[in-house]
């Protein structure tokens, strides 16, 4: 069991992180990390050299390098599944045997892998057509949660190298998402990516169900089936929907499926950017294995996100944290990353069945700035309650004509975890209102309400410039970040039982909406009250 108690009294005398800078030069230096080209700099927060030392320990005494040797070595470390966590495999497709069960999985990556890329590069080059000889010029992923947020953040954040299909994303059961998709693309030059590792969830299932339903009524029943292509581990299914073998991409259970993109269900990521720039991605989550696996604690990245997550979240108790990409590509990573943190972390219970006697996973949020500026930035900067930031930033954008634009975007970046480092003081406040022309109470009054606590704590993560191989780095980054943090809380980070039972409920609720359907007995009075009202403004 880790000892807390030490942090605990650290966190009560921890200095101002303004002091901490002023009493140290090398303060920036000292508190930051670099990794194959990567600059993370964690020396915005309160963390100083006791409180990182108590931290190290902290994550010594879970037995983190035990932990992460067994992940790497395919041991079953997914106890409550009984499975391996190797997604590390998929992006090291050359890399040695990897035996979770005394079988080598390489070979089964590397097949994998060279069958997506066969496939790919038949698709843009336009030897895989649509039944009627049409070159594919729309893609549909059809998928939910793993199988939907990954590729549609990458293909999001690389359409700078995009020169394939035009790749769209159906993952809502709400009928607007395909019908608005639908309106969008020429069914006859349109393939569909059904994506789902269990190809039982009810989301994709209808949704794929619409689109075969829409391609018959369009294009006829024989040629609906050309037009799809599946992910997933369950191929009797696959076979079941009428998706022919030859376009199935299957993938083992050792894969987790917030965790999946590296593998078949980046397909969509590969037919956008093409096969070289997703090698290229793989190489970047491989070169972020290999920094986690081989650096020591106090220079790995993911080992000190990591700590700065647990600094904030378990010992100074802030119960959520910001993700704030200052790239416009990236405004689909907070999403992303809700769901790799949150389904990953948000547990109660321990490995060993115990409950965990502390908080677990916080709450992550975060959009793009400079847009999030505008919008929720009041609070963190004046808000009673902290809300770590973690900023993200390419030195570099991908429009040199527009250096002007990135020149600002990154003042801004910058700016804002200054602001909130330093904050300004009542006497700076009544300053500058007197310089505006106030005075008496007038100024005391306003005064107070311009004054910025400061001493508010950021991370910031830099990279050269937002390539397929940074985006890997990035998201290998956040995956081991995830993973430390679950040693460290003792909880198992691959699991997601907490997803069940709402489905199940759903699925007993459906029939009480069925059109003429009135039973509701059972239920309880306000599922009744809400069951009512939408029987009631139904036309
Ligand atoms: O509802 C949770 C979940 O099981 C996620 O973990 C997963 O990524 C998603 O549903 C989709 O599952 P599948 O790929 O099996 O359709």
């Amino acid at each position: 069991m880790p000892d807390w108690s030490e942090l605990k009294r650290l966190a009560a005398a921890r200095r101002p992180i303004a002091a901490l800078f002023a009493a140290d030069p090398d303060r920036a230096a000292g508190f930051s990390a670099r990794a194959d080209g990567l600059l993370f700099d964690y020396s915005k927060t309160a963390i100083d050299a006791d409180i990182r030392a108590a931290l190290l320990d902290l994550a010594r005494q879970a037995g983190l390098a035990a932990r992460r040797a067994a992940m790497f070595s395919g041991a079953p470390i997914n106890e409550t599944e009984g499975r391996a966590v190797l997604h590390t495999a998929l992006r090291n497709p050359e890399g040695g045997p990897v035996e979770p069960d005394g079988a080598d999985v390489m070979p089964g990556v590397r097949r994998a892998l060279a069958r997506m890329r066969d496939f790919a590069c038949d698709l843009r080059a336009g030897r895989f057509t649509a039944p009627g000889g049409a070159r594919i010029r729309h893609v549909v992923n059809i998928g939910i949660g793993g199988s939907d947020l990954g590729p549609a953040m990458a293909v999001r954040a690389l359409s700078p190298y995009g020169d394939g299909p035009e790749v769209h994303f159906v993952s809502n059961v709400d009928g607007a998402h395909i019908a608005d998709v639908l309106a969008r693309v020429d069914l006859a030059r349109t393939l569909f990516v059904v994506v789902s590792k269990s190809f039982t969830t009810v989301e994709t299932m209808t949704n794929a169900a619409t689109a075969r339903a829409r391609l018959e009524a369009a294009l006829g029943a024989e040629a609906a089936p050309g037009h799809f292509a599946a992910v997933s581990t369950a191929q009797a299914r696959t076979a079941e929907f009428g998706i022919p073998p030859e376009r199935v991409f299957g993938f083992a259970d050792w894969v987790g499926g917030r965790y999946s993109l590296w593998g078949p269900v980046g397909l969509s990521l590969m037919l956008a950017i093409g096969p070289e720039r997703f090698a290229e991605f793989l190489a970047g989550g491989a070169s972020m294995d290999t920094h986690f696996r081989e650096t020591s604690a106090e220079r790995n990245l993911p080992v000190l996100l990591a700590l700065t997550g647990i600094w904030h979240n378990q010992i100074c108790g802030h119960a959520t944290r910001a993700v704030l990409p200052y790239e416009q590509r990236l405004e689909l990573l907070p999403a992303y990353l809700q769901q790799l943190e949150m389904e990953s972390n948000g547990k109660s219970v321990a490995m060993d069945g115990n409950p965990v006697r502390r908080d677990t996973g916080p709450v992550v949020w975060g959009q793009a700035g400079t847009n999030g500026q505008h919008a929720f930035y009041q609070l963190l900067h004046q808000g009673s309650r902290v809300v770590p930031c973690e900023f993200l930033a390419g030195a570099e954008g991908h429009e040199p004509d527009l250096a002007g634009h990135h020149r600002l975007l990154l003042a801004n970046c910058l700016a804002q975890s200054q602001a909130l480092m330093q904050g300004r003081s009542l006497e700076e406040a009544r300053r500058r209102m007197a310089a505006a022309g106030y005075e008496g109470t007038e100024l005391e009054r306003q005064a107070r309400h311009r004054v910025f606590p400061g001493d508010r704590p950021s991370v910031t993560l830099l990279y050269p410039r937002l390539a397929p191989f940074v985006l890997g780095q990035i998201v290998a980054l956040y995956e081991h970040r995830v993973f430390v943090e679950g040693v460290i809380l003792g909880i198992n980070s691959f699991d997601q039982w907490g997803v069940e039972l709402g489905k199940e409920m759903a699925t007993a609720l459906e029939p009480l909406l069925e059109d003429g359907e009135t039973g509701a007995e059972g239920q309880d009075g306000s599922t009744r009250q809400l069951l009512d009202y939408i029987r009631g403004h139904r036309s």
